[in-house]
């Protein structure tokens, strides 16, 4: 079949490496760069290997694009852009929209149109469809479906192929295609009654973590309060085989789903007229979080950071990974500066971040560890200055969250 994946990200790519392997896929971004780089082969996307995409170009399976015209005659077209929020932390379906005018305007012959982009119960049914309708010049009868992303990048144990996927389609030939397309490299697929069940499940997942890490977060703070270790007691809590699931303190929560995802969700619950009271306030306990390990630094080291030189370890929004979206160690270099110091960062995966190169782990008052890469060594850490305060648990010997 001739696949075309709207979107060439973590989502995209990993899912186009995937079908190439019994399909010919495009792959349609916006991004020039990137469509250039994926033509030579070269991959921009940890967990796709570059070999894997110079193999199927050199099969003639795959070939990026920035062309419209090229999705022309596909039997699947998958949409995996962006869903970010606006300025306003409401959901921002820009996106999507300029996706499906792509598609509206080049499908020239009906066919199944997926979307993997993660977003609130009915965006397929409410707004996908209605929205490709209308870029279409004429009237074609494309078949939609639902099969939500669940990738995490830089996780080896679960993959495409053996992590679970959901799916539906706004008809049963939608969902009978869906199933057999996904069967081509997922072993793992559950059908469920409706669209919106798919869509509403995967929001779910990302806001019971979110809300999980927040009464996680807040228990380090009331241990803090209390004199007690929080990790032992999260241990102690993890020994009951039943009804527990143990989550861990940290700088808060990072990447393009836990931040977002949970506001989707609070967005349709609003517009519902039900108040998602529970994921707001975790939501707020996340982003609260650096002021908070910010404050404790200033109070550890004589209640001011004023002139203090600073540096945080890890800006990438978890370990070994060199993705910095939403990263919470924006948020605590802020918060640190707020109290006077003058802080740098390193982060031998990231390298590069806002325009400054990752600093030397050493010569500094104060370290503060927000991420830790397994490259990066905790002893080195422990030597970078006389304060070394560790919001990761890996660091032993340094003041913990
Ligand atoms: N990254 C993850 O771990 C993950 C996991 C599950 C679900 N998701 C969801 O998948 C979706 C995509 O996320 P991602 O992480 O792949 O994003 P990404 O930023 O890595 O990639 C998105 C790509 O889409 C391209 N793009 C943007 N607008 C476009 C357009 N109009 N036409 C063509 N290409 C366009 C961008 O240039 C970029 O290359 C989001 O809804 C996200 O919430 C992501």
């Amino acid at each position: 079949m001739k696949v075309s994946i709207i979107g060439q990200g973590y989502v995209g790519l990993t899912i186009s490496a995937f079908a190439g392997a019994s399909h010919h896929v495009t792959g349609f971004d916006k991004n020039q760069v990137v469509v250039d780089q994926l033509n030579m082969g070269i991959s921009h996307i940890e967990g796709v290997e570059s070999t894997l995409i110079a193999g199927l170009i050199s099969l003639g399976k795959y070939k990026a694009t920035t062309l419209g015209s090229d999705i022309k005659g596909s039997d699947i077209v998958v949409i995996a852009v962006p869903t970010p929020l606006d300025a306003q932390r409401q959901p921002d379906l820009s996106y999507i929209d300029a996706a499906c005018k792509v598609i509206g305007e080049n499908l020239d012959s009906p066919a199944l149109i997926i979307n993997e982009s993660t977003s609130y119960p009915g965006t397929i049914r409410n707004y996908i469809k209605p929205s490709i309708e209308k870029y279409s010049k004429r009237a074609i009868k494309h078949e939609y479906a639902i099969s939500p992303e669940r990738v995490d990048p830089g996780r080896s144990d679960y993959n495409q192929k053996n992590t679970a996927r959901l799916y539906a389609g706004l008809t049963p030939e939608a969902t009978k295609r869906t199933r057999e397309f996904y069967s081509t490299f997922c072993d793992n697929l559950i059908e469920v009654s409706s669209p919106e069940v798919a869509e509403a499940a995967k929001l779910f997942e990302n806001s019971f973590r979110q809300v999980n890490i927040a009464l996680v977060n807040e228990l380090a703070q009331i241990s803090h309060a209390l004199g007690i270790d929080v990790r032992e007691t999260l241990d102690a809590a993890g020994t009951k085989p039943y009804g527990f699931m143990k989550f861990t303190p940290s700088a808060g929560v990072g990447g393009h789903c836990i931040p977002v995802d949970p506001s989707y969700l609070s967005y349709v619950a609003e517009q519902a007229g039900v108040s998602a009271t529970f994921i707001q306030r975790a939501n707020e306990v996340n982003l609260e979080m650096p002021k908070y390990i910010a404050t404790r630094v200033a109070k550890d080291n004589g209640g001011s950071l004023k002139g203090k030189k600073v540096l945080v370890v890890g800006v990438a929004y978890k370990p070994n990974v060199a993705d910095t979206r939403e990263t919470p160690s924006e948020l605590l270099i802020e918060s640190l500066e707020q109290l006077g110091a003058e802080v740098t960062w390193n982060d031998p995966v990231v390298k590069s971040w806002r325009g400054k190169d990752s600093a030397a782990l050493d010569g500094v008052d104060i370290t503060v560890v927000a991420t830790k890469h397994d490259v990066v060594s905790a002893d080195e850490i422990l030597k970078s200055a006389p304060y070394v305060f560790d919001t990761t648990g890996k660091v032993l010997g340094a003041v913990q969250l």
